[in-house]
């Protein structure tokens, strides 16, 4: 039977696993990376670290009693969006990549919807401009390293980056490089016009494929630097958030999935281009020819709870080093000892700034209603429940320009834990479903390979044969009341404090 690797090159670490046609996970693997912030508000990461962390992931799953490497058909990789990797002419890294979580192009955020005209944003590129995406990250470059940009020769992406090191070829694929902000999403091309407004050399733009077209076979030093096969294919690959969406079987209108990683996602499929002209979610390619999806996006979702586990959770650290236990399964777990809506406890979770629904780079963190009843249950529940309320915010949204949301599927951390599948299901008053396997956007990389090497016909057949719907979470009708009576509270906070956002912001900055 043929076997399919997936990598998934992600912002703490990347994930390499096997799957055979049918999508039974036979091997996987994890190595972490640093992220770097250099100052507050950035968010760096060294390329030479993805790329060794990628050859031990593969090494580890191709060594396994399951996986014979010669079955391995093709391989495809889905990475984190929108990150700058500055090549030169000789194809080396010229600084640190910019990734998708740094805010410091606030400035050229507003120059750019100054230049080109916020409506003619949406005719050009469908999308508003985020601090995120990578058009501003190249004008910061241009304005604030000039030498760096004299020598810029290519503009890759994260996951881009790693197909280079694998194939020696220079290209990107439409989910990727929908995120840019220089690509035009209706018609799946770069936009010339966005490139001559913004006095961008388009030259430094590589080839765009889509998810499932081949690239090349992997170059010699790989095969031998892995054990990989010297044949194997390498396909385009995508998003992390399509290569979800397709692990999750998210290929028709009407399917939406909620992922809590690192940034929390609300992501629905569209049949056609569907625009938020007020800028709150996004509208990207698909990883599916001739598909599109609209995109609400929280930019701290796990990482909150990332943040209070390496903050507040030196307990749950060392518990886990000595015994083994997650540590996340025991935050869980000391949050399901507080009750719903945790006491009049509210978190809003915007410890780096917010996308969706709020555009606001300089929106914080806020824990509102604190008494003394509070334990520390009760703070990890709050920033559970936190998330949850933005991505009911984000589904609200999307459900407002008129799209299809039938069934939620949930995926991520969000999933894993009970307490928190229970929490979506409360915050939102429906079912959620999950799938059987949740292996993230690794497993709808392996997919597209399988797709790319014509183990499968489509997309389509490939989560035919691979994705089967599991037990989710039912809501609890009492849990519901306190739920929809906070909720409006956790908006209206965000109104209140709007303002001081700016004033600490002038704090902090000077
Ligand atoms: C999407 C986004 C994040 C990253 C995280 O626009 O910025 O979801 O892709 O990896």
């Amino acid at each position: 039977m043929s076997l399919l690797l997936g990598i998934d090159l992600g912002t703490t670490g990347v994930k390499c696993l096997v799957i055979n046609e049918r999508g039974k996970l036979l091997a996987k693997a994890s190595e972490e990376y640093q992220l770097y912030s250099p100052k507050p508000g950035w968010a760096e990461q060294d390329p030479n670290a993805w790329w060794d962390a990628v050859l031990k992931g593969v090494r580890q799953v191709i060594n396994t009693d399951k996986v014979l490497p010669k079955d391995i058909e093709g391989l495809a990789v889905s990475g984190q969006m929108h990150g700058s990797v500055f090549l030169d002419k000789n194809n080396q890294v010229i600084r640190p990549p910019i990734l998708w979580c740094d805010t410091r192009t606030e400035k050229q955020c507003r120059e750019i919807t100054k230049r080109v005209g916020e409506k003619r944003l949406y005719d050009l590129v469908s999308n508003f401009s985020f601090e995120g995406f990578t058009a501003p990250k190249v004008l910061w470059l241009k304005e604030n390293e000039s030498r760096n940009y004299a020598r810029l020769r290519t503009l890759l992406l994260p996951k881009d980056y790693i197909v280079y090191r694998m194939t020696g070829v220079l290209t990107t694929d439409v989910s990727d490089a929908a995120g840019t902000l220089l690509f035009d999403v209706r018609n799946r091309r770069w936009s010339q016009e966005m490139l001559k407004v913004l006095d961008i050399d388009g030259e430094v733009l590589p080839n765009v494929l889509e998810s499932t077209d081949v690239v090349s076979e992997i170059n010699e030093e790989v095969a031998r630097a892995t054990g990989l096969p010297k044949n194997i294919k390498v396909v385009a690959g995508g998003a992390d958030n399509t290569c979800s969406a397709v692990g999750n079987g998210i290929t028709e209108e009407g399917l939406v999935s909620f992922s809590i990683g690192s940034s929390g996602v609300v992501f629905a499929h569209t049949d056609s281009v569907k625009q938020d002209t007020a800028g709150r979610v996004h509208a990207f390619n698909h990883s599916i020819p001739n598909k599109w999806y609209v995109m609400g996006v929280m930019l701290s979702a796990g990482l909150s709870l990332t943040w209070f586990r390496e903050s507040f959770g030196e307990l749950e650290r060392s518990v886990q080093s000595l015994s083994g236990l997650d540590s996340y399964g025991i935050l869980s777990c000391e949050a399901s000892l507080a009750p719903a809506g945790s006491e009049g406890l509210v978190f809003l979770p915007y410890l780096n700034g917010e996308r969706t629904p709020h555009r606001n780079a300089k929106a914080r963190g806020v824990f509102f209603g604190i008494s003394r009843s509070h334990k520390k249950g009760h703070f990890i529940r709050a920033i559970m429940e936190g998330v949850c309320f933005g991505l009911r915010d984000c589904l609200e949204i999307i459900e407002g320009l008129g799209i299809q949301t039938q069934q939620v599927r949930i995926t991520g951390g969000g999933a894993k834990s009970e307490l928190w599948r229970q929490i979506q299901a409360d915050v939102l008053n429906r079912e959620v479903v999950t799938t059987s396997i949740d292996e993230g956007p690794a497993f709808g990389a392996a997919l597209l390979a399988g797709v790319g090497c014509r183990v499968y016909e489509d997309v389509g057949e490939a989560v035919d044969c691979a994705v089967r719907i599991a037990t989710g979470a039912e809501p609890i009708d009492e849990n519901v009341g306190i739920y929809d009576a906070l909720y409006p509270i956790f908006g209206s906070l965000y109104e209140s404090v709007k303002g001081e956002y700016d004033m600490i912001s002038r704090v902090t900055d000077s």
